[in-house]
Order: C-alpha cells, then sequence, then structure tokens
C-alpha cells in the first residue's frame, strides 16, 4: 500500500513550500496535547503551535464534543438574514474580553479576510461620511496575510515580490526595535499630519512573520494615541497575538489607548477550525447603519460564521478562560524567561527577545534572509530532535501550546542549546 506522503507527492502543492526542495511532507494521523504523531508511528513536539493556532493541544476533547455536538445539530446555515445561537454566543463573549469599546463583531474566514474587512471597513467609512482619507499606514517588514489587501498593506519583500505592481500604495513606518529611539513614532506622526490617513495598521507588540521583532506597550500607547489625535482608525491585528500569546489575553489589553478595529483568527478556534473576526467600534458600525444600500458593507464569504466553527470557539474560550490556563501561560513565561537569561550572550547568538509566551532567538548569519542557508539546517535539525520548529530566516523561536509541560519545555530547550554549542563548535 502506497503512504501517504507518497500520495500527497502526486497531488498536493503546499503552503510556503519550495516545492522542488522539500519534495516530501510528514504524513501527520493523529494529535495529542502537543505532539503529533506520522503514518510511521514517530512523534513530533509541536513548538509552534502548529503555524500558532494551537493554544490548548491537539484533539482536545472538550472542543472535540462541542463540535460533535453542534455539527449534528446544525452544520451551516446562511448568514445572511439568518442567524443562530453559536454566532450570536461567540460574539457577545468576545465583545466581553476584548479590550476598549468593541460593539460589533463582523465574522470572516481566517486572519488574511478579518485584516481585508478592516480595511474594507475603513476605507468605506470615511467615503460613507464624505470625508477624504485614503491613506492607509503600516510598520516596515509587517505582514497581515495573503490576499491582496492584507499583502498591500504587509512589508515589501519576498512574499510580495511577485504581484508589487499590483498593492496599492501603503505608507510604511519604520520598525520601532526594542530600543526605540523615537524615529517610528516620529515617522507616524508626520504622515498624520497630513489628515488624509484612513488608518494604522500593526500587529501590536510582536510582528510574527518578520521574525518575532518585538517593541514596546509605550511605543504601542504612542502610535494609538497619535492616530486618536489626527482622527485616523487604528486597526490592531491580533491574528498571531490575541488569546494569550504576550500573555494577558490581548497584546492591546496591556495599553489604555484602545483600538477601532481588531482582527483576529489563529487561537480564536483553539486552533481547531478556521475562523476570522473583525471587532468593531460603535462607531464604525454606524457609519454604514443607514437607509441607502450603497453605504452598506459590501462583503461576506459562504461560510460567513460557520455554526460548527462558532462551537469550536466556544469551546475553547471555556478553556482559555480557566485559571489553570493563564497558570500554565505564566509558567511557560517564568521558563523561557529563565533560559532566556542561561542563553543570553551566547556566542552564536545575536539576539534573544521575549514576549509573554513566545520567546525568540536570533542566531549569527552572514546571511540574514528569509531564504538564508541555515534555515534549513536548523529546521532539519530541530526534525531530528523530533521537534516541529519552523525557522524565520535565522530566527527560532518557541511558541507553543499552553498545555506543554515543564519536562517538554525542557528537552526543546536542551535541543537548542545543543545546536548553539555544535554552531560554536563549527
Ligand atoms: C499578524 C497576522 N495577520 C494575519 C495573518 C494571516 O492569517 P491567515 O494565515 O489565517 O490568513 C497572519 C498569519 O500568520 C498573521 O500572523
Amino acid at each position: 500500500m502506497r503512504t501517504i506522503k507518497e500520495r500527497d507527492r502526486e497531488v498536493i502543492w503546499h503552503p510556503y513550500t519550495p516545492m522542488k526542495a522539500w519534495p516530501e511532507a510528514i504524513a501527520i494521523v493523529k494529535g495529542e496535547g502537543v505532539w503529533l504523531t506520522d503514518e510511521d508511528g514517530d512523534r513530533y513536539l509541536d513548538a509552534i503551535s502548529s503555524w500558532w493556532v494551537n493554544l490548548h493541544g491537539h484533539a482536545h476533547p472538550y472542543i472535540a464534543q462541542k463540535v460533535s455536538e453542534q455539527v449534528a445539530m446544525l452544520e451551516h446555515c446562511i448568514f445572511a438574514g439568518f442567524t443562530h445561537e453559536p454566532a450570536v454566543r461567540l460574539a457577545e463573549r468576545l465583545l466581553e474580553i476584548l479590550p476598549g469599546q468593541m460593539q460589533k463583531i463582523f465574522y470572516s474566514d481566517n486572519g488574511s479576510t478579518a485584516v481585508e474587512v478592516a480595511i474594507k471597513m475603513s476605507l468605506q467609512y470615511w467615503k460613507n461620511k464624505g470625508i477624504k482619507k485614503k491613506k492607509l499606514v503600516a510598520l516596515q517588514n509587517a505582514y497581515h496575510g495573503d490576499t491582496f489587501g492584507a499583502m498591500a498593506v504587509s512589508g515589501r519583500s519576498v512574499f510580495t515580490e511577485a504581484f508589487t505592481d499590483f498593492l496599492f500604495d501603503v505608507v510604511f513606518i519604520p520598525f520601532p526595535g526594542a530600543e526605540d529611539n523615537g524615529e517610528s513614532v516620529a515617522a507616524l506622526e508626520s504622515v498624520l499630519q497630513q489628515g488624509d490617513v484612513a488608518a494604522f495598521i500593526a500587529e501590536p507588540l510582536v510582528q510574527g512573520s518578520a521574525g518575532m521583532c518585538m517593541y514596546s506597550a509605550d511605543v504601542l500607547e504612542a502610535y494609538f494615541s497619535l492616530c486618536k489625535k489626527y482622527n485616523a482608525h487604528i486597526i490592531a491585528d491580533e491574528v498571531m497575538t490575541g488569546f494569550g500569546r504576550t500573555g494577558p489575553l490581548f497584546a492591546c489589553s496591556q495599553i489604555k489607548t484602545h483600538p477601532d478595529m481588531i482582527c483576529l483568527s489563529k487561537g480564536l478556534t483553539g486552533g481547531s477550525m478556521p475562523l476570522g473576526v473583525t471587532a468593531c467600534t460603535q462607531d464604525i458600525f454606524d457609519a454604514f447603519y443607514d437607509e441607502d444600500r450603497a453605504k452598506m458593507l459590501y462583503h461576506g464569504h459562504s461560510f460567513t460564521a460557520n455554526p460548527t466553527i462558532c462551537a469550536a470557539a466556544l469551546a475553547s474560550l471555556d478553556l482559555l478562560l480557566e485559571d489553570s490556563c493563564a497558570d500554565n501561560r505564566n509558567r511557560i513565561i517564568g521558563a523561557h524567561k529563565e533560559f532566556a537569561a542561561s542563553i543570553k550572550g551566547h556566542k552564536a547568538i545575536a539576539d534573544v527577545r521575549q514576549t509573554g509566551t513566545i520567546l525568540a532567538m536570533e542566531l549569527k548569519t552572514d546571511n540574514p534572509s528569509y531564504h538564508t542557508g541555515i534555515r534549513d539546517v536548523l529546521y532539519r535539525f530541530f526534525l531530528g530532535k523530533k521537534i516541529i520548529m519552523r525557522p524565520i530566516g535565522n530566527v527560532i523561536y518557541i511558541l507553543p501550546p499552553y498545555c506543554i509541560s515543564n519536562d517538554e519545555l525542557q528537552y526543546i530547550y536542551a535541543c537548542i542549546k545543543e545546536f548553539l554549542e555544535s554552531a560554536v563548535g563549527n
């Protein structure tokens, strides 16, 4: 009998995968806790929560039970002109925990669409009000997704290169970095002063795909308060940072000034199913609340607010809001801190940084690009140790499901140390 991975090679085109250089995918047949088991029975420790989505461990029995109950009751129904309990309940519960004055939830399918919706909400808000504000501002090296609007507000990089000519113009301001010198905030202010900025979009505190690049809550507060001062919308892309990754439930919970729109996905369903949310304030919603149908938001997806997926998100929220989940996050934060201190200054390391449960290590290399050779060396090294890591260029990071045990964390740390030692030895 042919294996799954042999059959895969004939019919599947994988995302973000150089198909010629990486001809073989590992076929996973089972998940439990932080472990994924392949068709040969080998187990892999998922140190990156499967592209940053998984919060409570794989195949969580509570989420599985709630999904199974929902799918047997109502699996899907159109969400224009109809509604259902799981979507309403999820919106109510999200609005209770989101920072700021969020009043309405708009559902879509994933992180990119959550961003698309926020961009459309902002641009049409100003149009509906008859105010000429069309400029979008973002941070250099940002990543907001792979659809065209989301690509446009993302930093121009190897990800977007083939499509550059088709992306609308966006003003990018410099990334502040850990030791911010005020340049980034000043750059934002000078764009805002022109008076035509519709929205500023940012990944709060941590730019994920840029290489887990981190900046302070003070800088985030400075950005947001400037946007308020100059009457430009704030779009907080919490697709990666949401649901406890930075410690508190949301990165924006750490500051005083609040966004007008918050984009969510990834951890929203505990990583079990795709769902996007764009939360917004009453003010945003009101700009579309009109007799004139030209003013409504022309956006929706076939699977908008799918009840089965909303049930998964509700189940994940139940788990997230248990005290034990906060305890687990604090335990991970403490363990990361200790480990970071133990490798700080290591000869093979250019930088170690941490925000909440996310720990990133930048390795010294002559060529720190996305496709740097060290990336594949790192990937293969950790795979050999049965750890799933997906280095971003020369940056490795741990972004684990919150149920990871101390022993499992220590195993990852020990393997990282082993790699660092071998790198110095070479
Ligand atoms: C901050 C951020 N925004 C948006 C996205 C896009 O999400 P998705 O891959 O679900 O479309 C990502 C994905 O990594 C992300 O990290």
